[in-house]
């Protein structure tokens, strides 16, 4: 096997995460969390699933960092989740200093380690754990834009009967309200959206994705979606751990591209070995390069609030 990966807070995105890592024979898992038993209790009990779901991946659960020395990737999914009426920017306090600690120790037992980074508010915890790590850029990648799509092309499939696997959707920007599905780059079977429903029922699942977390916020009631945002961590970390040069919707440092600077964002990337290997420009219409700034500015003022509490 010889891959490891990390997943940091042993709640429900993370436990789960660590059950499709090695139900996928992706890698061994070391889920890692502060409360006494629970990574242990979780990480044995995939263990014993282990004969009938049919993959030799090792689980580990436990309350330090030693044992995830030299992981390949690290998925941090640590802090408090949404409760209903909070926005994913209420989390921000709180969900920082659990990054900064997280990311600290991370960086001192794996430092060729990539992070990927799922705690919310999503694009402010990536420039937490960029700091926090000193990693480079292309080893810092937050995970969205994968969950966001996964969403739009959900609705897309129940729409129009069509199998999920004939879906592509594209969704840039902040993980939050501004985010910027792009329904001319969504297709079914290469066929843009935009030809197969009205403009009314495309502005409709537009909407119910950029409300797709707090949609399941409503209904659980106790706590924010993990099946789907688990999924996607897992994508983005298959596509690092096989090297596969997966195109993927993520937050990433940008330096000028799209006109944006210093500033994590979800826009489209190259995920390999190195992690991000390329940033893909796409050109914007006026009115999505009008979107994007305002979710760009959106997240700047969450950087702006967490650089004022220091
Ligand atoms: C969501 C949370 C995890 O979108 O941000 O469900």
């Amino acid at each position: 096997m010889g891959k490891k990966v990390a997943v940091v807070g042993a709640g429900n995105v993370g436990a789960t995460a660590a059950q499709r890592l090695a139900e996928k024979d992706l890698c061994d898992v070391v889920l890692v969390d502060i409360v006494g038993g629970v990574p242990q209790g979780k990480a044995l009990d995939l263990m014993e699933a282990a004969p009938i779901e049919k993959h030799d991946a090792k689980l580990a659960g436990v309350n330090g960092y030693e044992a995830t020395a030299g992981s390949d990737v690290v998925i941090v999914t640590a802090g408090i989740p949404r409760k209903p009426g909070m926005s994913r920017d209420d989390l921000l306090a709180t969900n920082a200093k659990i990054m900064r600690g997280v990311c600290g120790e991370i960086a001192k037992y794996s430092p060729g380690a990539t992070l990927i980074i799922v705690s919310n508010p999503l694009d402010a915890m990536c420039h937490v754990a960029y700091e926090a790590s000193g990693f480079p850029k292309n080893r810092v990648i937050g995970m969205a834009g994968v969950l966001d799509s996964a969403r739009f092309r959900a609705f897309i499939a129940m729409e129009l009967g069509v199998s999920v696997e004939n879906t592509h959707a594209f969704v840039l920007g902040g993980h939050g309200d501004t985010m910027v599905p792009l329904p001319r780059y969504s297709t079914v079977a290469g066929i843009p959206i935009t030809e197969l429903m009205s403009p009314e029922r495309v502005a409709a699942l537009v909407e119910r994705t950029r409300n797709g977390g707090a949609e399941i916020v409503s209904l659980l009631k106790t706590g924010s979606a993990y099946y789907a945002p688990a999924s996607a961590a897992v994508e983005m970390a298959e596509s690092i751990l096989k090297d596969k040069k997966k195109i993927l919707p993520c937050a990433a440092l940008l330096s000028g591209e799209y006109g944006i600077k210093d500033l994590f964002i979800g826009v489209p990337v190259k995920l390999g070995r190195g992690g991000i290997e390329q940033i893909v420009e796409i050109r914007l219409t006026p009115e999505e390069d009008q979107a994007l700034k305002k979710s760009a500015a959106a997240v700047q003022s969450l950087v702006d609030a967490m650089a004022a509490m220091k």
